[in-house]
């Protein structure tokens, strides 16, 4: 008997499998707006439980990346709405990851009287492609100021209610992958003398700020979030105190009854694992909905299911390139392997055209 194939609570949600999409940015969101070819492309993928999308802005400040969406604007609410009604007809849920990047950005990606905030001023290391000119040295960044910070949480709270107008189930904020909220939580990016910075009571304030506000605004229920203990992506070094500080951190979720905490786990490529312990500890500390994510096949997911260690299985690139991996993975067909010069460019080149069992 299956656990992955069988129908999921997530919730007051029911859903109809296991499987949930992984965030996957893909950047065609031309003009920052979702799109038709958006929709086709989700919709496709639209047989697992749960699609999370790729992460979109919460702000004109957060759009780091080329051709990324947001969910600030009239224009881009209107854009998601094909994109929930097409996904839900197929009978998924789908929860929009809010993704702002704070200092992994460019001047070149970002709209005019944008800036490039950060909880300080401190670079990270490598370089940010831009459309215009290639790749560019990451810039240094604005501190914030507290205003700063109450403007950003506004932000978060207007794109929770904006995700709602837009018939998304829920918002997934992205804690994880160096992104700001993960800047604040580190200490590498977070050099901070205030009550938003140095120690972890601190430098987790404006992580559970952007939660406490999301919830007020839609919900426990609709809330959950990304986060990568041991996670070194977009110059994130690893540091003694980072068992402690996540450990505190999902007690401190759990305290908020938020409904899911997704982990990221990008070991299978090539990333510092993140031990199991770790992964106990918040199968411990928190008692809602435990997703895992990194590297999953069919087998692996049923067992890790099957054992208890999480609730949901997310995948990345197995569904990006098999819209049906739900048929191929019940009946162990062969699958496409995906192709990593099209993940980021724009049209369907690599997007849409991935074939079905069916063609
Ligand atoms: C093309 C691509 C884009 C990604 N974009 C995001 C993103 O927007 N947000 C995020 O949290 N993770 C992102 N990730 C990480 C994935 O969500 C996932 O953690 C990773 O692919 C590992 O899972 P997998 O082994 O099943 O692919 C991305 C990964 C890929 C390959």
């Amino acid at each position: 008997m299956s656990v992955l194939f069988s129908k999921a609570v997530l919730g007051s949600l029911t859903l109809q499998n296991h499987l949930v999409m992984c965030p996957l940015t893909r950047n065609r969101a031309t003009g920052n707006i979702p799109n038709a070819l958006m929709a086709q492309y989700y919709a496709q993928r639209a047989s697992v439980g749960l699609i999370i999308t790729e992460g979109t802005s919460p702000s004109p400040n957060g759009l780091g990346y080329p051709r990324i969406p947001g969910i600030f604007s009239a224009t881009q609410v209107d854009g998601w709405k094909p994109i929930t009604d097409g996904v839900h007809a197929k009978g998924a849920k789908m929860f929009i990851q809010f993704m702002h990047c704070g200092r992994i950005a460019h001047a070149l990606n970002l709209p005019a009287g944008a800036r490039i905030l950060a909880p300080s001023a401190v670079a990270a290391a490598g370089e940010m492609y831009t459309d215009a000119e290639g790749l560019k040295p990451h810039p240094v960044p604005l501190a914030m100021t507290e205003a700063d910070i109450k403007t950003a949480i506004e932000e978060f709270t207007q794109a929770a209610k904006n995700a709602m107008a837009a018939g998304f189930d829920g918002i997934e904020l992205h804690g994880a992958n160096g992104y700001l909220l993960e800047q604040f939580i580190r200490p590498n990016s977070n050099q901070r003398t205030d009550r938003y910075g140095g120690p972890i009571e601190n430098r987790v304030r404006f992580v559970l700020e952007v939660v406490d506000a999301t919830i007020a605004a839609i919900g426990k229920d609709k809330v959950g979030i990304r986060l990568s203990p041991y996670g070194v992506f977009n110059d994130m070094p690893l540091y003694d105190d980072m068992a402690a500080d996540y450990t505190y951190l999902a007690q401190q979720l759990n305290a908020r009854g938020l409904v899911y905490i997704h982990l990221v786990d990008h070991s299978p490529q090539g990333a510092p694992p993140v031990p199991d312990a770790m992964k106990a500890t918040f199968r411990k500390e928190f008692k809602r909905t435990l997703i895992l994510s990194g590297g999953y096949d069919a087998a692996r997911a049923e067992s890790d299911l099957a054992a208890g260690k999480c609730d949901l299985i997310a995948v990345g690139r197995p569904i990006l390139a098999n819209p049906d991996l739900v048929t191929r993975w019940k009946t162990g067909a062969a699958l496409n392997a995906p192709d990593m010069a099209t993940f980021y460019t724009p049209g369907p080149k690599g997007y849409t055209g991935y074939p079905t069992l069916n063609g």
